[in-house]
């Protein structure tokens, strides 16, 4: 059994194969400390850099993190401008680490509205990564779940009109084919952190059959140990996919 996993106590057969996180409540964090919001995020970063590793450690397949929303654009110019340093910041310092994790890397979410310079920091290190076989590290940026359908819809619609596809024939793997997460499977398990029981636009065609964990928690102190809790109790979870407790228990899997 992989180290990792019994070092946590988890059985690596029932563990998803796919987890999305919505790291939510660096700014509290930091208020209830007196400090400036953006310490908060700075923190956040660091939980970022250990979820990433642990998750790569257990075999988990893909990990999609939600760092920055098509609504934060709306927040104060400050607080955007000192997320963007950051993001820059990471994608720098984090990418000898990244490479040597073997973690390959995508950015989720429409780029175009992204400072120039930012794009092209992630573009050359989804290329630099884009050959490695762990985990799949999706960061969802300038990210809208509502979007993302509207522009795979575009790519749809685009297809029909040059006689490429069939209005009668699109099924459900033009759709996934269409999106961001293309060849990712769906989202097992959605942890949201810092309390609020909402998914705030993340992922919203993927995670259609997700577990969810709303963990109280806030992202910068959500550490190893917490994340070890979450995925024991969705180990303990039984995934019916419509099907009853006794077919699943009789061999039967559901799927997605
Ligand atoms: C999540 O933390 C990070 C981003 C949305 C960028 P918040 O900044 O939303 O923190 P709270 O929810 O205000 O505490
Ligand atoms: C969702 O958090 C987005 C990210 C974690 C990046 P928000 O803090 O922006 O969501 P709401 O506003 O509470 O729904
Ligand atoms: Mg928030």
């Amino acid at each position: 059994m992989n180290e990792f996993c019994k070092k946590w106590e988890l059985d690596p057969t029932k563990l998803p194969i796919h987890v999305g996180i919505i790291m939510d409540g660096n700014g509290r964090w930091a208020n209830s400390r007196h400090l400036p919001r953006i310490m908060g995020h700075k923190k956040g970063v660091e939980r970022v850099r250990e979820i990433t590793e642990m998750s790569g450690s257990l075999g988990i397949k893909a990990l999609s993190l939600y760092a920055f929303s098509d609504e934060n654009w709306k927040r104060p110019e400050e607080e955007v401008g000192g997320l963007m340093t950051l993001l820059r910041s990471y994608v720098q310092t984090d990418r000898e680490r990244l490479i040597s994790n073997n973690v390959c890397f995508r950015m989720i979410g429409d780029r175009t509205r992204l400072p120039v310079d930012v794009q092209t920091v992630v573009v050359n290190l989804e290329r630099d990564t884009s050959h490695l076989t762990g985990l799949k590290l999706n960061v969802a940026l300038s990210y809208g779940g509502r979007s993302e359908i509207v522009r795979a819809m575009q790519k749809l619609a685009q297809r029909v009109a040059v006689g490429d596809l069939k209005p009668e024939l699109i099924c459900a793997a033009d759709v996934e084919n269409a999106l961001d997460t293309v060849g990712l499977p769906s989202v097992d398990l959605l942890v949201r952190t810092s309390g609020e029981c909402r998914v705030s636009n993340f992922l919203l065609w993927q995670i259609a059959y997700a577990e969810m964990a709303f963990e109280s928690v806030a992202w910068p102190d959500f550490d190893s140990a917490e994340f070890a809790r979450v995925l024991r109790e969705y180990t303990s979870r039984e995934r019916r996919y419509g099907l009853t407790s006794a077919q699943i228990k009789s061999g039967k899997r559901g799927s997605f």
